[in-house]
């Protein structure tokens, strides 16, 4: 897999919410080369503090323009300064990095549940597979309505799109992951289906164990903490289990981001 470590220009840094931002860079050699699930890791300082990047999703590529686009929500020091840049301010930006989903099995339906910031990868894929005519069905949760970003295209292009909000203020009140169990037991959802999560880790470990319940496949997108993103530092390290009833370490960065759910030990 080629990497590229380019200067990329702001195109777009819009404000979604108080603390939630769209942002546009012009980045054309990895923009042709993202796949869904991957990252970019972005400098956010020419003066190195802080010194690392930090890892963000891909949400989605504007080929023809050469663009990359992030959703990132602004929780301490570096997303605070990528908050403040400018229209026509130069990023570092690595990538495109990680492995991303695969969807080689193309004959299933499609279930994608997504919680909070952590709903870009899932966004890649459906605009990256919107010409496929395959239903889709998007599970979507996040705390308050402001927060659900891309609802008209979600709809558009997705058979179903439920939704849920910890206050209630748009679609079912409560968490996304007891809907989508609800929905299994009242036997909504086709058998033959995968699914693909992203979001907060004890999200993921509870739909984890829904789906191996209902002997579903699942994919799901894991963050962790990243020094290099390029599998260097050994840093981002997550337990995965082995044919010896043991476990061995993978790195989210290099091994993933994306894993089958069922090779994962899941903790805490
Ligand atoms: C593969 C990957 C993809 C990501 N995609 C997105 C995205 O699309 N949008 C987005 O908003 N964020 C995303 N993140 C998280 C993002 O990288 C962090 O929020 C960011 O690095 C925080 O930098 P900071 O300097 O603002 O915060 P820091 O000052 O470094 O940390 C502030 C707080 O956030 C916590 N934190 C920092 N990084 C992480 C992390 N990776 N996982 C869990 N907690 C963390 C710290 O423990 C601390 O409590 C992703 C992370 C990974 C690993
Ligand atoms: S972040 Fe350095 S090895 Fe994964």
């Amino acid at each position: 897999m080629v990497l590229y470590d380019k200067k990329g220009e702001i195109r777009y840094l819009n404000k979604l919410t108080d603390d939630i931002y769209h942002l546009g860079i012009k980045c054309p050699e990895i923009s042709k080369r993202c796949h869904p699930g991957q990252f970019v890791m972005i400098r956010v300082s020419e003066n190195y503090d802080p010194l690392l990047r930090r890892p963000f999703s891909i949400l989605r590529t504007i080929s023809e323009e050469g663009i990359i686009e992030i959703i990132f929500k602004v929780v301490g020091k570096g997303t605070k300064i990528l908050s403040e840049k400018r229209r026509g301010d130069v990023l570092d930006v690595l990538g495109p990095l990680g492995r991303g989903f695969n969807f080689s099995d193309r004959s299933k339906n499609y279930i994608l549940i997504g919680g909070g910031i952590g709903f870009p990868p899932l966004f890649f894929m459906i605009d990256f597979l919107k010409n496929e005519k395959k239903d889709i069905i998007f599970y979507y949760g996040a705390k308050r309505k402001e927060e659900i970003f891309f609802k008209m295209e979600l709809q558009k292009i997705c058979a179903k799109l439920v939704l849920t909000t910890e206050d209630g203020s748009s679609g079912e009140k409560g968490l996304i992951s007891d809907v989508f169990s609800k929905d299994l037991d009242a036997g909504i959802l086709e058998s033959d289906s995968e699914v693909f999560s992203c979001g907060p880790n004890p999200m993921l470990k509870v739909i984890s164990s829904i789906c191996e319940r209902c002997d579903l496949k699942l994919q799901v997108s894991l963050e962790n903490m990243m020094a290099c993103g390029t599998g260097l530092c050994q840093g981002c390290a997550v337990k995965i289990k082995n044919s010896k009833d043991d476990f061995e370490y993978k790195l989210v960065c290099k091994d993933g981001p994306v894993f089958d759910s069922n090779i994962i030990l899941w903790e805490g």
